[in-house]
């Protein structure tokens, strides 16, 4: 796991990524809200530089890489050039979330879901599924208090055969853990591991008992 928010699978030589959302900030303008239209610029940054530490042969995109079924259109050339030149000599595979169901660029397909090695990857995690999956879609995040101080940061939740990723994009908040989207984790032997800006930091006993995690 890295403080990016993206997952390295060693012996597949693979990157795992999860709910980019490029080019949400651009889609809050037809609603007339007009927020910086940044975002696509600094997760693309982000990506190219995961890209370059790890150096994947495969990259998962794991859904809602794209806000919107027009995000991709709707991407600036220069980003469009940015997106397709650093999976260049990648095998990318792209995983449809809900928000961008066939929406990814023209020369690509998206699937629905796919089995690598025994593992489901998938964007929105199927309940009744018993075996081992990976997904994305609830940006997970939690609320670690330390030191008199309230810190949020976004989570990788882990229980015995499910493993939650927190989203990659920059303009994508967060659900908090104890949001009953969560339930299944609150009964259940659950780990957090929250993003710091260096490392990755594993949830303490007490958290999980605050948040009613656990056998007890
Ligand atoms: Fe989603």
């Amino acid at each position: 796991m890295h403080p990016s928010g993206a997952l390295y699978w060693p012996s597949q030589f693979s990157l795992l990524v999860a709910d980019l959302h490029f080019e949400k900030g651009s889609s809050y303008h037809k609603t007339g809200q007009f927020l910086p239209p940044y975002d696509t610029h600094q997760t693309l940054e982000k990506l190219e530089t995961v890209i370059k530490y790890f150096k994947p042969r495969r990259i998962f995109f794991l859904g809602d890489t794209f806000h919107d079924m027009s995000a991709w259109k709707r991407m600036p050339d220069v980003n469009k050039s940015r997106l397709l030149n650093a999976v260049e000599n990648l095998e990318a595979i792209w995983i449809e979330g809900n928000h961008d169901q066939g929406g990814v660029p023209d020369r690509f397909k998206s699937l629905e879901k796919i089995e690598v090695d025994g593992i489901t990857l998938r964007h929105i995690m199927q309940r009744s599924f018993l075996g081992p999956e990976i997904s994305a879609h609830f940006h997970p995040a939690g609320v670690i208090k330390f030191g008199g101080m309230r810190v949020r940061r976004p989570c990788f939740i882990k229980s015995d055969q499910k493993f939650v990723m927190p989203s990659f994009g920059v303009l994508t908040g967060g659900l908090d853990f104890s949001n009953e989207a969560f339930e299944e984790f609150h009964k259940c032997e659950t780990q957090l591991f929250f993003l710091g800006r260096r490392k990755i930091f594993r949830s303490s006993e007490r958290y999980l008992k605050n948040k009613k995690v656990g056998r007890g």
